[in-house]
């Protein structure tokens, strides 16, 4: 599910998955979509919510619109595809997982990210009453807190001196690749990680240890 319908058939093509377009900061969207992902599925058992928006501007500057687009996204539309998804799954009553995208920024943030910072942080304490009150029915919720990942997030302002000085933040000297999260994701959604619930796992290269 994604907004940019193209690129999701793209992948969906790829991977033999189906493509659903949604608008996440429209709740009816979101509802209606995961609604047809599932059905189209057959059911459900794993909820990635990957999506999220970054706009920069410095805290005095913030207007209330990027605030709340920001939580409206972030935030309120993880609220929601959790709860169609969540729903399906104790139905189901075969237990599921969930893992939310968070961020570094929602433990340390980081200048000119105060809303976005403040989203990561409402993720991460969603992410934890989710955990505890979706346990009994078998469902594990996680979220994942990336460091610097090079993606087409932030790519516009990016330049070859930031990242330079972002590798040597971490003891691994380098930024992350879209892959080293995804393969946090890949775990958590696995029964490898079948004892972990309400955590926030840094993958962030040594940047963020706690
Ligand atoms: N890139 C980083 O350095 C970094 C670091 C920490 C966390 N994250 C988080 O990782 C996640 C993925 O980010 P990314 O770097 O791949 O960003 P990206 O901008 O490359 O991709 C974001 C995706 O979300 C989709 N999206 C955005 N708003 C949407 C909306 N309203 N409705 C439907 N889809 C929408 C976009 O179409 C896009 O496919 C985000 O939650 C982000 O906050 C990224």
């Amino acid at each position: 599910m994604d907004r940019e319908l193209d690129l999701c058939r793209r992948r969906a093509a790829e991977l033999g998955a189906v493509a659903v377009a949604v608008e996440l900061s429209d709740p009816s969207s979101t509802r209606s979509a995961m609604e047809s992902a599932i059905g189209s599925l057959g059911g459900v058992d794993v909820l990635v919510n990957n999506a999220g928006i970054l706009r920069m501007a410095p805290l005095l500057d913030i207007t209330v619109d990027d605030w709340d687009d920001t939580f409206d996204i972030n935030v309120r539309a993880m609220l929601l595809t959790m709860q169609v998804a969540a729903t399906a799954m104790i139905e189901q009553g075969t237990g599921g997982s969930v893992v939310n995208m968070a961020s570094m920024g929602g433990k340390v943030g980081s200048p000119q990210q105060a809303h976005y910072a403040a989203s990561k942080a409402a993720v991460i304490g969603l992410t934890r009453v989710a955990a505890m009150e979706l346990g009994e029915h078998g469902i594990r919720v996680n979220c994942i807190c990336p460091g610097y990942v090079l993606t087409e997030m932030g790519a516009a302002t990016r330049t070859p001196e930031q990242v330079a000085e972002w590798s040597a933040l971490s003891p691994l000297g380098r930024c992350a690749e879209p892959n080293d999260v995804a393969a946090m994701a890949v775990f958590l959604a696995s029964d490898d990680a079948s004892y972990c619930t309400g955590e926030a796992m840094n993958v962030t290269g040594g940047m963020v240890m706690h």
